[in-house]
């Protein structure tokens, strides 16, 4: 079943947050999913130990992933799961080859600042190196992440025309920043359980993850895609 990874060699781009957001809709529509932790902060494995089986055994999380350890684990969770998500770390690890090497899909989220398009600019080219040296095509899109809500700003407008420069695709779903998506590291559950009196605009984040995950299945080649997918965009 689909492996997608989530890279950016720039901490703090907003990896975690999107894989959360994402494994969370997943399940909510009714997948299973299955993250593998390589972060070394294991934000989602905390956070999975703080939201007491939520989604039961739809969503589990492997919490320590190394380069020893990926191939068998990752062949584990595909044999059981509809979608494996991997949460990299933020630097340049030996893990990004071998996951990259590993998905069907790869998700790049930028945070709209020139430093962080460039952690964005190394995974392309990892992306371009296998494409050109060994033959091997990974579908891959930039996700702008931290959005402001309100304003569209300069840097922003830069990381867009430096992508379409160089034929990147964007994702049309940006990642809002938004409370809900700090807080629900600290309160754990979903964004469907949190207190919408206590979590400014919680319908508003509720919205941009159910977006971002329909925008997603989209992108996963349809061969690939788990059954029921299908159905799922005829309701989007
Ligand atoms: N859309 C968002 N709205 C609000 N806060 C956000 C959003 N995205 C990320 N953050 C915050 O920014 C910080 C970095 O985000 P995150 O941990 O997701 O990045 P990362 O790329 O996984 O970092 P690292 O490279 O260190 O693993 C965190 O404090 C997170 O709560
Ligand atoms: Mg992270």
């Amino acid at each position: 079943m689909p492996v997608i990874t989530f890279a950016n060699t720039k901490g703090g781009a907003g990896k975690t947050t999107a894989v959360l957001l994402l494994a969370t809709e997943l399940a909510r529509l009714g997948f299973r999913v299955s993250v593998l932790d390589a972060d070394p902060q294991h934000w989602i494995t905390r956070w999975h130990e703080n939201s007491q089986g939520v989604f039961g055994n739809r969503l589990s999380v492997v919490p320590y992933v190394t380069m020893g350890t990926i191939d068998r684990q990752l062949a584990d969770e595909k044999a059981r799961a509809d979608f494996v998500l991997i949460d990299l770390p933020g630097s340049r690890s030996s893990l990004l080859a071998k996951a990259v090497g590993h998905s069907d899909y790869v998700l790049i989220p930028v945070q709209g600042s020139a430093m962080d398009a460039q952690g964005g600019a190394n995974v392309i080219e990892l992306l371009q190196y296998l494409e050109d040296k060994a033959d091997i095509r990974i579908r891959h899109s930039v996700v702008l992440t931290r959005v402001n809500s309100m304003v569209t700003t300069r840097a922003m407008h830069a990381v867009k025309d430096l992508l379409a420069a160089r034929r990147v695709h964007l994702l049309q779903t940006p990642i809002i920043e938004r409370s809900a998506f700090r807080d629900i590291f600290g309160c754990g559950g979903t964004l469907y359980t949190m207190d919408a009196r206590r979590v400014s605009n919680l319908d508003k984040a509720q919205e941009n993850a159910r977006a971002l995950a329909l925008e997603v299945l989209q992108q996963i080649p349809a061969a690939l895609r788990p059954t029921g997918a299908e159905r799922l965009r005829s309701v989007a």
